[in-house]
């Protein structure tokens, strides 16, 4: 499935998503390597180097890669790993690239092993190896492309196999943001949106988020719902911490799932070491959601810690638990 620029704007009629980097908030030194790529390339008039950008769900891959498009004035082309089924899939997309066009793979750990070989000479040289026929009749046909950026998104740069890792010339990764920044984010979409929000409610708000813009609109979005049906004129204190105990999320923006793996450890595992797939098979979620969406968090407040053997509950994951922390610098 392939989606143009366009396609998805009408598509998602997301009008959170920033439109240029001055919208973009905080990841200052992924946006300032970006910034600089993107002027160099206009200046020479060729096509931007590969980029990969990596990190948890929510955090800007998808609409950086929109940013970096329109800053460009080039086209769009948008899929994900898993959609390219076959190497023809892939082949037909690169293919009908025009020049300097820049192509969105999501998920891109995600795309199949004979689709992605067919990604290394067409990053590197812009040419198609295809192989059509088997056995003796098989023949190698090589096709040439017009040059073209591909832009790749995925939640660890682990999941990568290492040739197609090498073939982006620039890595950037994004990393949950702080309260600060996502007070302005939230900001920001109150205004996009037209609704009033005390900076009270924000900053709270922002402490809520997870470190996540997507969970910040998501929750901004039910905060003022809820200052509607209230004939509130403004999303005020009272109505932010209302929303969040409607929504379930604690402190630190810990939801269900986290709390649920939390006291997964802490409690049927004594704390930990736990593995993984233990993990997964006594919460009964999928080890990725656990790996990519859980533990990056957990793990970035210090909530637990992962070692050889696994992973660890800290005291001042212990804390969280049992609701004692009042301040995440506090404890
Ligand atoms: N740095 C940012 N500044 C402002 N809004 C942001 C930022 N990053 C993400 N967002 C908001 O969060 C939403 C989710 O971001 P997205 O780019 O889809 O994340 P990802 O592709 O990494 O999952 C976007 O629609 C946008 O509204
Ligand atoms: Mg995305």
């Amino acid at each position: 499935m392939v989606t143009t620029c366009d396609d998805l704007e009408t598509e998602t009629t997301n009008i959170l998503r920033p439109r240029g980097f001055e919208e973009f908030i905080g990841q200052e030194a992924v946006k300032e390597n970006l910034i600089t790529a993107t002027k160099a390339a206009a200046i020479r008039g060729t096509a931007l180097d590969h980029i990969l950008l990596f990190g948890p769900p929510g955090l800007g891959k998808t609409s950086l890669a929109n940013i970096v498009a329109l800053e460009l004035g080039r086209k769009l082309i948008t899929t994900t790993g898993p959609a390219l089924e076959k190497p023809f899939d892939l082949a037909a997309i690169l293919s009908s690239l025009e020049e300097n066009d820049i192509l969105f793979i999501d998920e891109i750990h995600r795309t199949p092993k004979p689709v992605e070989e067919i990604l290394y000479s067409a990053m590197e040289d812009y040419k198609l190896n295809l192989i059509s026929g088997q056995g003796i009749f098989a023949r190698t046909s090589e096709i040439k492309l017009k040059p073209f950026t591909l832009i790749g998104a995925t939640t660890r740069t682990g999941l990568l196999s290492s040739p197609l890792r090498d073939r982006f010339g620039i890595i950037l990764r994004l990393d949950f943001y702080s309260v600060e920044d996502l007070t302005k984010i939230i900001m920001q979409s109150a205004s996009k949106l037209q609704v009033n929000l005390t900076n009270e409610a924000a900053e709270f708000l922002a402490s809520r988020s997870r470190g996540t813009p997507r969970v910040a609109n998501r929750i901004l979005k039910r905060a003022s719902d809820l200052a509607l049906i209230r004939g509130s004129s403004s999303i005020d204190l009272n109505v932010a911490q209302e929303v969040c105990r409607m929504l379930d999320i604690g402190e630190f923006g810990l939801d269900y799932l986290d709390k649920k793996i939390l006291s997964i450890i802490n409690g049927p595992f004594k704390g930990g070491p736990v593995g993984l797939s233990s993990l997964a098979a006594t919460s009964g979620e999928p080890e990725d959601s656990i790996e990519d969406v859980v533990e990056p968090y957990l793990l970035q407040i210090g909530l637990i810690i992962r070692t050889k053997k696994g992973r660890c509950i800290t005291e001042r994951g212990r804390r969280v638990l049992s609701g004692q922390s009042y301040s995440l610098f506090s404890l």
